[in-house]
């Protein structure tokens, strides 16, 4: 399963993206968990909807820096990037820090080292997408202030759930959580942060137990924003839910209640609970997600429950 950020345009162009995605990362017993996480957030990277590698929000100077994250819940094995620039999908240097183990957590210039010295090449672009510049552009003239309705998240004006704005991609930090047939999970994150940001801020999506986590009862990954899931240490809090019996959409609503009462910040949570049933909650206009289950991918929008039905719990 694959979340879009919240804000997320809620449009058949996100959809088939996270289709794409979901499907990348979902081979049956025949690909790793880690790897199918890293080959839907690949996906997502690439793709300019998504504030993740190319088309990743500019931070104040007009940069790219990105944090991503993958865990393995069953072997409590991290591999974390974050505030690093020059890499095309900086989900597989996390994952390549995961395998390596010299260091589980390695930020800007030593984060770049350590691609390039595992053989990451320059980026084949550069990240900096044209409408991110062009949001960048309309921050600055605006003394960095956002322009009337710019979304911090996404960088681009507020989307209403609706018809599709073509042109203009209005996506957040991305997440992903695999299951693989042998209930083994893993999870990852991938972002630019937010528009405008202070260089080197780094957010929730590179702190474990704050914007992700994969544990023995289950995985979450969040989206919103990153300081406020760092304060409450929410992904982790989620995991000790499902611990004490929440089912996955209970602890999803329950995080989202958490977040709105204690800081009044919109966010998403998206949970995969150890035996399969997932939730998803969200106090933001939107908050796209798909999920591939035997073949099957379905689309999740906001006001989608987990699964199964909770009349069926
Ligand atoms: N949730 C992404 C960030 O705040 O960086």
């Amino acid at each position: 399963m694959a979340h879009g950020g919240v804000n997320c345009e809620d449009s058949e162009l996100v959809r088939r993206a996270l289709f794409k995605a979901v499907l990348a990362g979902s081979g049956g017993a025949r690909v790793s968990c880690l790897s199918g996480v890293e080959e839907a957030i690949k996906v997502l990277e690439d793709d300019p909807m998504f504030n993740a590698g190319y088309g990743s929000v500019l931070n104040r100077l007009g940069e790219v820096e990105m944090d991503a994250a993958i865990m393995d819940g069953t072997g409590n094995r991290l591999g974390i990037v974050a505030g690093i620039a020059g890499v095309e999908h900086p989900i597989s240097v996390a994952r390549r820090l995961l395998e390596k183990g010299d260091a589980v957590f390695l930020a800007g210039t030593g984060a770049l080292r350590f691609a390039r010295e595992s053989g990451f090449a320059p980026p084949s672009r550069d990240l900096r997408s044209p409408e991110q510049r062009e949001v960048w552009e309309a921050i600055r003239a605006n003394e960095g202030r956002y322009p009337p309705g710019v979304d911090p998240f996404t960088g681009f004006t507020m989307c209403r759930p609706g018809p599709s704005r073509p042109g203009k991609f209005p996506c957040d930090t991305v997440g992903c959580i695999v299951m693989d047939d042998q209930y083994r999970i893993a999870c990852g994150t991938s972002t630019g942060g937010y528009a405008y940001k202070p260089p080197g801020r780094i957010g929730d999506s590179a702190v474990p137990g704050a914007g992700f986590w994969a544990g023995t009862w289950g995985a979450v990954v969040c989206s919103g924003k990153g300081e406020a899931f760092m304060e409450l240490l929410l992904a982790r809090r989620v995991e000790e839910w499902l611990k004490d019996g929440l089912s996955p959409q209970q602890a999803a609503e329950k995080a989202i209640e958490v977040l709105q009462a204690e800081k009044g910040v919109i966010g998403g949570v998206l949970v995969l609970h150890r035996d399969g049933r997932w939730g998803k909650a969200s106090n933001a206009m939107t908050f796209p997600a798909a999920v591939a289950r035997d073949g099957k991918v379905d689309f999740l929008s906001k006001v989608d429950k987990g699964w199964p039905p909770e009349a069926s719990r």
